[in-house]
């Protein structure tokens, strides 16, 4: 049943792949080439907090993102929010909503912002419109706000399956491992720049598909390596976990920087991130922590507790050089979940009545 004129809001957190989606086979619902692989973060580390509110006295929808109100009519804000009409559809209700979301940390630099943000919103409005979706159809529409998101709707180790069919409806996420699976992993977010990104992954993602010649081989490459990191993360293999994930995030960056024309994400700091780690398995004989990136300059950087000392060593080495802003730590994280009432983040003034 939906419920107007009360504020729901909840939590979720971003994840980071490990083995990426770079690549849609179908621009409108978002189907990749390949599946992909992630970890959620957990909420203490990362979260998005978004509260929503149904109601028949709007005249039209409202949308604060970070304490910003947004332009409903910008493109890429439209293409986004699209999902909230669909769902709007499914429970047959005239009702306009005001959105207020805040991430609590930095909003498109590469920590996944869009996965969070739109997970946590498909999620709150389930509960507000009662639509009774579980866990896989929310997927199947957050894939439609922004691939990634899809994966952010369960915690632990999750695998977006990419699908067969045409109608999208066999490609979403599922969770492959709890988020009290591994205790002893962590990945430390390295921020090197809070700065927006140049090129939104959509337009990016267009460009690779349509201009580089290397993107065929991609999606049988991604392939076999998820084949090959979900039997690392069975085995809790740290090692293996890790050389995956620096070769998966480098694939996908020579191919951005081979894409017509070039997108290069990473800069200076992140390369001399990608040293520090290449350097600190070498002398360890073997990886000890794994790097990946996103669109987008910042790190993170996958390890065991036994290891973080050394990782840790490293980056701080990169922060006393000025490389570094700060490094933020979290382990396995859970789904989204519904905060209390009192958490509301909708304000009277913003209702604009
Ligand atoms: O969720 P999107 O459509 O913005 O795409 C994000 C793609 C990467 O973050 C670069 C990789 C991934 O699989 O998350």
């Amino acid at each position: 049943m939906v419920t107007l004129d009360k504020a729901f809001t909840a939590e979720g957190s971003p994840n980071i792949a490990l083995i990426k989606y770079w690549g849609k086979r179908n621009e409108r619902l978002i189907l990749p080439h390949n599946s992909s692989l992630s970890i959620t973060f957990d909420h203490k580390a990362l979260r998005t907090v978004t509260s929503v509110m149904f109601s028949k006295k709007l005249k039209k929808d409202i949308f604060y993102l970070d304490g910003k109100k947004q332009d409903l009519n910008d493109r890429d804000i439209r293409e986004r929010f699209s999902i909230v009409e669909k769902m709007r559809r499914m429970a047959k209700t005239p009702a306009r909503v005001i959105v207020v979301s805040q991430n609590y940390f930095p909003t498109a630099s590469g920590l996944a912002s869009s996965a969070s943000g739109i997970a946590t919103l498909v999620y709150v409005i389930n509960k507000a419109l009662g639509l009774g979706l579980n866990a896989k159809e929310m997927s199947i529409i957050a894939r439609q706000g922004s691939g990634s998101a899809s994966r952010s709707l369960f915690g632990g180790v999750v695998v977006w399956n990419k699908g067969k069919r045409h109608d999208g409806k066999d490609s979403f996420a599922q969770q492959l491992f709890k988020e009290d699976y591994w205790p002893q992993l962590i990945d430390n977010i390295v921020v090197v720049s809070t700065s927006k990104k140049k090129v939104p992954s959509r337009a990016g993602m267009r460009t690779t598909v349509n201009t580089n010649p290397l993107f065929k081989q991609r999606a049988s490459s991604a392939q076999s390596r998820l084949a090959e990191i979900k039997k690392a993360f069975k085995a809790k293999d740290i090692s293996k976990v890790a050389e995956c994930t620096i070769a998966d995030s480098n694939e996908m960056h020579a191919l951005m920087l081979s894409t017509i024309p070039s997108i290069r994400y990473l800069n200076s700091a992140s390369y001399a991130v990608m040293d520090a780690i290449d350097e600190l398995n070498a002398r360890e004989g073997k990886a000890i922590a794994g790097y990946t990136f996103d669109a987008g300059p910042n790190a993170n950087i996958i390890t065991i507790s036994k290891y973080q000392g050394k990782v840790t060593r490293a980056l701080s080495r990169l922060k006393k050089g000025g490389m570094i802003l700060y490094v933020k730590t979290s382990r396995l994280g859970e789904g989204p979940r519904i905060l209390p009432e009192s958490r509301s983040l909708i304000k009277k003034s913003m209702l604009g009545r």
